[in-house]
This record gives structure tokens, sequence and C-alpha cells, in this order.
């Protein structure tokens, strides 16, 4: 930790259109005047950016509003002046064809506003899956001072006495509903059950972990990740961040001083102690990439694996992120990080110490939520990355929410083309396949889909879900759910759509998983691999065709490949927040 704090006072960014008597000051102070400002807040004092991604149809982050007001009273309270804008708001739940084609054009869109308006550092308000990721990556392309508020967890939901959670009882319902388990009316009556009140999802889904990736990359304040959205310390939180963010504006601590190698490893180790998201892989490399550290998926495979998952949420465990705040929420499990030996204690934060004084006294008030060592969910919880030649780049498996006698398996390829091949043939009574085969699932990766649906959890044929079975090893180029489970392989890369040798699996073929020594491998020679990959032509994969215009155009022409986080090529790197001069 060797950050030293800017002398205050100095003149700020914000002056360039503030200060003076020139046509331009005056131009930039009379136009903001007509909101009804005081003179005195344009003299000089941090001008403090509220990123919201609020919107009525990111239901996840619909309360932003709310805490974008809270933010407000401390930025005024600690002299500043809090200024909110909306950005582009991807929706998990409803965006088509995936919130994750969106992802980038959100980043986009959050470090041009950062960057072209007159403001000195920012608040990132995020809450669904792709809004965190997507407000850091631009933020570090821009490298003001920044500082996340995450829109906190629904409540527990609850469905006929059992505790339901968002997501991963989806999944499960809908199976129950194809084993013929559970009515129609039934699922439908389950689905207010579980989304009980405003809030991102209650699972230790991609959101919960997103925001917990932000509190462990030290950008958000200690504690931040698990208070329920309604919970009204989550208004503090929110206080306290607007607070926070004008000190350093004036110390000047960037994402760049925070977001440093340490930092990513801390979160990495973090991910696995909470049985996080496949999703933290991809949109953590893709921050680095934009704060120009060098993370790669080798990276996850090293720091995850020595971390056992002591976090006891669905879908890797039994409770909710209700009981996770109740029980201390993340410092708790930062802080069996360090106790481990498995911190980097001295890596900075948003608080402008270290993030060990921000955890280490702190205690766990629940061992069935946050558990002891000795009864972790999986003794090696970070994420699997498997190679070989069926994924010369890489893919990656959750360990905690697989199946340990599936871990290493041998069996016949069922190939489904797309999602429209599975969608068409995986309820066929007659379709060749019993619950040894490796299902295989193609074209569904950051260019196939486009934007890498989260498919990758590919429901079981109802033939073998009526036998009582609910796992089964699956292959895809594609993402899975956070709130899903099951012994699924995902982010193969390269993905089908350019040709990577999932392209050439053809049903019949043997298949060979072995998690332990990291294996994915076509058992086909290497002569054949070669003929196969050889005689491919993208026009008769199966891959969508390039979109005619657009952004899908953009998104498909311009994005780099799952194992490297799926930013777009031009996008990697901090531009910094220089700006050129306009003219009136
Ligand atoms: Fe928005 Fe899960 S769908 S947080």
């Amino acid at each position: 930790m060797t950050f030293k704090p800017a002398k205050w006072p100095r003149k700020l960014r914000s002056q360039e259109w503030f200060g003076g008597t020139s046509k331009d000051a005056i131009y930039h102070r009379s136009w903001m005047k007509n909101q009804g400002l005081p003179a005195d807040l344009l003299d000089g004092r941090p001008v403090i950016g509220i990123c919201n991604t609020w919107s009525e149809l990111t239901p996840c982050n619909a309360h932003l509003r709310d805490l974008a007001e809270r933010v407000k009273f401390g930025v005024y309270e600690a002299g500043g002046f809090p200024v909110e804008f909306p950005v582009f708001s991807p929706a998990e739940s409803s965006l088509r064809p995936t919130a994750m084609m969106y992802r980038n054009l959100c980043a986009m869109d959050v470090e041009e506003a950062i960057r072209g308006k007159s403001m000195d550092g920012v608040v990132l308000l995020a809450g669904c899956d792709k809004t965190t990721p997507a407000l850091l990556m631009g933020a570090a392309s821009v490298d003001l001072p920044a500082i996340v508020v995450s829109g906190g967890p629904m409540l527990n939901g609850h469905f006929r006495g059992e505790r339901v959670g968002s997501g991963t009882h989806l999944w499960k319902f809908s199976e129950a509903v194809r084993a013929g388990e559970m009515t129609a009316e039934e699922f439908v009556e389950a689905e207010a059950s579980m989304s009980r009140s405003p809030g991102s999802c209650n699972t230790m889904g991609t959101a919960s972990t997103m925001a917990s990736m932000a509190e462990a990359l030290g950008m958000a304040l200690s504690g931040n990740a698990a208070i329920p959205a309604v919970d009204s310390r989550r208004r503090v939180a929110a206080h306290m961040t607007g607070r926070r963010i004008v000190q350093m504006v004036k110390d000047d601590l960037k994402p760049s001083d925070i977001m440093t190698k340490d930092a990513f490893e801390n979160a990495i180790r973090t991910n696995g102690a909470i049985g996080g998201s496949t999703n933290a892989v991809v949109h953590l490399l893709a921050v680095a990439g934009r704060v120009g550290v060098d993370l790669t998926l080798d990276d996850w495979d090293r720091c995850g694996r020595d971390v056992p998952t002591i976090l006891n949420l669905m879908p890797s465990g039994k409770y909710l992120m209700e009981e996770f705040f109740y029980a201390g929420g993340l410092p708790v499990v930062i802080k069996h990080l360090g106790d481990s030996g498995l911190l980097h204690k001295d890596a900075l934060t948003v608080s402008g110490g270290s993030i060990w004084d921000e955890v280490k006294g702190v205690k766990n008030w629940n061992e069935d939520v946050i558990l002891p060592v000795e009864k972790a969910l999986a003794a090696s919880g970070g994420i699997a990355v498997l190679r070989g030649n069926l994924a010369p780049k890489g893919a990656v498996l959750k360990p905690s929410a697989a199946t340990e006698s599936l871990m290493v398996h041998k069996g016949r390829a069922v190939v489904f083309e797309d999602i429209d091949d599975y969608k068409a043939r995986i309820d066929d009574e007659d379709l060749d396949i019993d619950e040894t085969c490796v299902m295989v699932l193609k074209n569904c990766g950051p260019r196939g889909y486009p934007g890498m649906a989260e498919v990758g959890n590919m429901g079981l044929p109802p033939k073998i879900l009526r036998k009582g079975i609910t796992d089964m090893v699956r292959i895809s180029d594609a993402r899975m759910s956070g709130t899903a489970f099951g012994t699924v392989v995902l982010h193969t890369s390269p993905e089908a759509a350019v040709g990577g040798p999932l392209a050439v699996v053809q049903s019949g073929d043997m298949i060979e998983l072995d998690v332990p020594n990291r294996k994915l491998h076509l058992d086909i020679s290497d002569a054949e691999l070669a003929k196969r990959l050889d005689a491919w032509k993208v026009e008769n994969s199966g891959a969508n065709p390039r979109p005619d215009g657009g952004y899908a155009q953009l998104y498909h022409d311009r994005v780099l490949g799952a194992d490297t986080g799926a930013d777009f090529d031009f996008l990697v790197g901090c531009r910094g927040n220089a700006v050129g001069k306009e003219a009136h």
C-alpha cells in the first residue's frame, strides 16, 4: 500500500467547465443554474457524478433513485456538489438477446459520460448482474476517483414453508415441472414468492457475486455487498459513500491505485470462498484489462485452488443473502482469508486504508451460514480452469456447484448444434441419451449467440429426470447463471462460432473430463481433429450470421473471446480523463 494523498486545496477538473469569467464558463454555469443552484456550488468544490443504472425495466435496480438521494446527502455534507446522471441499464431478467451483449455498451456509455462531463469523481450505482462490471469497466478506463454503491439483494423468498432463492428455484421448479413433480399452476404461484422486495437476486448469483467482487477489490465501502436493498442500513451505506467520495477526490484516490494485481487476487480468492458465480471470471478479466492489470485464466485457477467455499448460500448451499448479512457479511469472509494466509492484507481500498484494517475486528455471528473451514462446502472452491484439445484457450467449471462423482468422467457426446437444436430435441423420448452421456452445446459463445447466453446449464432430458437424476456433465461455450448449479463446463474457448474445436465435436465422440487434473479432452486423434477443423466453414456451422448493422454488428465484429473477458478489442485499456476543448 503505497498511496500518498494529493495536496488539497487544488484546482479541480470541473473548474475547466465552471471556473473563471470567460464566455464558456458563464455558458456552463448559466445552464446549470436553470436547476436552481446557489452560485457557490460551482465555486471549485468537488463535483461528484452519481452514475445511475436506475430503470423500471431493470427491476433489480428500480430503487436506485432513492439511494442516489442518500448519496447526495453525504456529498453535500462533505462539501461537494452531487450531480446524478443516467446510463444504459442492462437488465439480466429481460434484455434480449442477452444482457451480456449490452455490458460493453453500458461500459462505453459510462466511460464517455464520465469523461465528457464536468465531474471530479463518481459514485457508481449498480445492482443487476451486468451493471456492476460495466460501471467498473467504464470508470476504470477514465480513472477518476470512483466508488461503488450496490443496490443490495432482495429479501429472502419463501414458498410453502421452504426458503426459495432467485433463479436457483426457478431452475429447480422448472425441472420439477418437466419431471411431473410440480404443476404449472404451482409454478406460477411460486413466482411472486421468489421476489418479495426491491433488490437484486438474493442468492449468491452473479449480482451478489459482483457486489462482493467490488467490495473485495476495494472499490466499495466494507460491508456494502450483503446489506438487503430495503434495510435502512443500505441507505446509510449510500450516505456514507457520498461523504467518502468527496475525500477521495481531494486525495485523488483513483481506481488504478486500488485495482492492482493484489486486489484482483483478493477478489478471486473471495469468489472461491463465497462460491461465487462463474460470470465473475469474464467480468474481472474485462475490468483488469481496462485498468491495465495482467490477469489471466491461469490466475483464476492458481488463486482459487486452495480456497475452501465457506459460505453456505444457494446455489451451492442453503441460505440466502439476508442471512449472510445477519452473519456479518463479506468482511467476515475476507477476514477468514486473511487469517488463512490467503489475503494480500495491504491492498488499498476506497477507505484510503488497507483491506485488513477494514475487516480484522469483525466476528462471525452464524457459523451455519459462514462455515468453519472443517465444514466447508468444497475444499477447493475456486474456479477450475480446464484445458485440452477441446479447450486450447481454456474452459471453466465451478466445483462447489458440481457433483463430486462426475468430476472425473468419460462419456459419449450428445451434440446440440445450437440452442434451437437443443430446444427442439431435448424433450424427445427417442433422443439417444442416458445419464452417462456428455451433453454438448455449440454456438452460444460471445459471438455465436451473440452475447454468450446463460444456457450452459442445459436442462436434462425428462426421461433422465424421471429416474431421479439431477446432474450430468454438460459442455458449451455459453455462460451459466450464477444462480444455477451442476457439473457444467462453460466458456469453452475458442468458441464454436470462430471455429474452435468445440465446433467439430460429433455425437458419438467420447469426451473425458478430469477436473482434478484440469483436463478436457476430445478422444479423437490429432489427425482427425485437424481434418475436421480444416473442413469447418462458418456458413455451414449453425453460428448466427453476421448482423447486418447496428450495435449487434459492432459486437459481432469486435468482441474478444471469453478467455480474456469478452470486452471489445478497442476498449481494452485506460484512456484517461483528458477531454478536448469545446468551441461555442
Ligand atoms: Fe437482476 Fe438477478 S436478474 S440481479
